[in-house]
């Protein structure tokens, strides 16, 4: 694989496939030959730094990283997250051809299936008001309490499908910072709120803490008998949920194969079913499993998620680009970037590769980003002009929730097609130059204040184009960036499936409370952590 990679890093010098620029003036059927389809969704790469000879060692490079033996392995639920001695299998949450899947010689699917129906008659009943709160008023909100995957994905896919809410209204805690839940329990009523504990191990010391200021917030107001006609549960930890007092009739499982940030097909999505209903969620489903067929059986060149994953190696490999930005057109998509965040670095920021070595070249890049246009009003600068390199991901539906607004939709497509074409463009210093002497500068002046307005152009950005954000092609958008995950974690040979790197600092955390709350001395910490601590125990009243 590292001769492939070095290959690819004198390729892209030889024959400057970085001039993607150059690219485009050569060849009117860039577009055509650097871009694919699958259904309605279209990934347009021709403006990245890719040729034809670098695609065909990318293809090569996923050959040799055996990412297609890899990804049976995934989907067949062999332990790939070998640290955890875990399986791997959120694609069988939404496997809707209900073919089994087997962990350990059992079937998979049945029990999928059960907590799947269980969670559709409990989202109906509160949704048709049938399933009251204690005093026999209907449930009008709901608050999930969950913290990293057991709050990201719901957050980010309620919000994403706004259009589709008609559902009780939707609230989600996650801070230790009780900041969090005091402002969002002054927006309740105990009498109407149903509050979902949301916690894969059930032992998170941010959701552990705040479901209990929830619990007191509900027993104080209607007593402690109302407390299971408010609380529901969503855990792999069924023993633990049991002991915090949670009626078991709303305790909605999972497994330990569903990983955290990969738990929003799971009985974690039970705050997006509440919204949307369980048909819609269904619909969501779908476009998930859509995308799975698509990633397991489309040819490399064809496969929409192992280009995506080839061309994220491609950058921060070969061209060394250590961040992306994902830059989604489309306000409802707003938490899709935060989202990505915990999906990308939690999975590939590893340094050991799957043999226990350090890992050869670079793993995960900084992934971060914001809605267009907003983004283009802070900090697009950076990325037109800054001196870093930073391969930008739009994307962008055909159409919008809202046809009375069509002319404000039009303003936003034209947006992030301008952005991706000055990137790529730029503008030289001729160029430059020129505008400012038409506009009546003399040639003495153009010729200092122009630097200031060239673009390098060359700047790299794929985009996706999609008829609209309905819950099919949402679910279709999310697994196609899992999938990508998987390819490039594949490449970087590390397990993209476990998350040592937060264990230090919780581990850490639970240390200090005892010095924070003063019933322990601070000595036996380092000299800052003693001066802090200090310094927070003077101004603390
Ligand atoms: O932040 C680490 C992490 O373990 C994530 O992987 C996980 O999504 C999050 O904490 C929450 O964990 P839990 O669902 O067990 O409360």
């Amino acid at each position: 694989m590292q001769a492939i990679v070095e290959k690819l890093k004198s390729t892209a010098a030889a024959t400057k496939a970085t001039d993607i620029r150059a690219a485009f003036a050569a060849d009117p059927q860039r577009f055509e030959k650097f871009s694919v389809s699958a259904e309605d969704l279209t990934m347009d790469f021709s403006k990245t730094a890719v040729n034809a000879e670098i695609l065909a060692l990318l293809v090569e490079l996923a050959e040799a990283g055996g990412v297609a033996e890899k990804r049976e392995d995934m989907f067949s639920g062999v332990a790939i997250n070998f640290t955890e001695d875990r399986a791997v299998l959120h694609t069988a949450l939404r496997n809707r051809t209900n073919n089994p899947v087997l962990v350990d010689g059992k079937d998979v699917m049945p029990d999928v299936n059960v907590v799947l129906a269980a969670m559709g008659e409990f989202a109906d009943g509160i949704r048709s008001g049938s399933l009251k709160g204690a005093t026999g008023k209907a449930i009008t909100d709901v608050v999930n309490i969950g913290i990293g995957g057991s709050d990201l994905g719901p957050v980010m896919a309620t919000l994403a499908l706004a259009p589709f809410h008609d559902g009780p209204r939707a609230h989600f805690v996650s801070n230790i910072d009780g900041a969090h839940i005091a402002d969002t329990l002054k927006l309740v009523e105990p009498e109407t709120t149903l509050f979902i504990v949301a916690s894969k191990t059930f032992t998170t010391i941010e959701t552990m803490t705040n479901a209990q200021t929830a619990r007191k917030f509900v027993a104080d107001a209607l007593g402690d008998d109302a407390v299971q006609h408010h609380f529901c549960a969503v855990s792999t930890a069924l023993d633990k949920v049991a002991a915090f007092g949670i009626d078991q009739e709303r305790v909605f499982g999972f497994w330990d194969w569903v990983g955290g940030r990969y738990s929003i097909w799971s009985a974690i999505g039970l705050p997006l079913m509440l919204a949307i209903g369980p048909e819609n969620f269904g619909h969501f489903l779908d476009g998930a499993h859509a995308m799975d067929t698509h990633f397991r059986t489309a040819p490399t060149e064809k496969n929409l998620p192992m280009l995506l994953g080839l061309i994220g190696f491609y950058h921060r490999n070969a061209l060394g680009y250590p961040t992306r930005a994902i830059l989604p057109y489309d306000q409802r998509l707003s938490r899709f970037p935060a989202y990505l965040q915990q999906l990308d670095m939690e999975s590939n920021g590893k340094g050991v590769t799957i043999d226990g070595t350090p890992v050869e070249g670079e793993s995960g890049p900084v992934v971060w980003g914001e809605p267009g246009t907003n983004g283009q009003h802070a900090f697009y600068q950076l990325i037109h002009q800054g001196t870093s390199i930073i391969p930008a991901e739009f994307m962008i539906a055909a159409n919008s929730f809202e046809p009375e607004l069509r002319h404000q939709h039009d303003l936003l497509i034209a947006n992030v097609l301008a952005q991706s074409e000055a990137l790529m463009k730029g503008r030289t210093f001729e160029e430059a130059k020129k505008q400012l002497t038409d506009k009546g500068m003399d040639d003495k002046k153009a010729d200092f204040i122009a630097p200031h307005r060239v673009f390098t152009g060359n700047r790299p950005s794929i985009t996706f184009v999609y008829d609209k954000l309905t819950p099919f092609a949402f679910g279709r958008l999310v697994a196609l960036y899992e999938h990508r995950v998987f390819v490039e974690g594949v490449l970087f040979r590390i397990n993209s499936f476990d998350q040592w790197g937060v264990e230090l600092g919780k581990e850490l955390a639970t240390g200090l409370l005892p010095v924070v709350e003063g019933k322990e001395s601070a000595a036996g910490h380092d000299s800052s952590t003693q001066g802090l601590v200090k310094t927070l125990a003077g101004l603390k009243k």
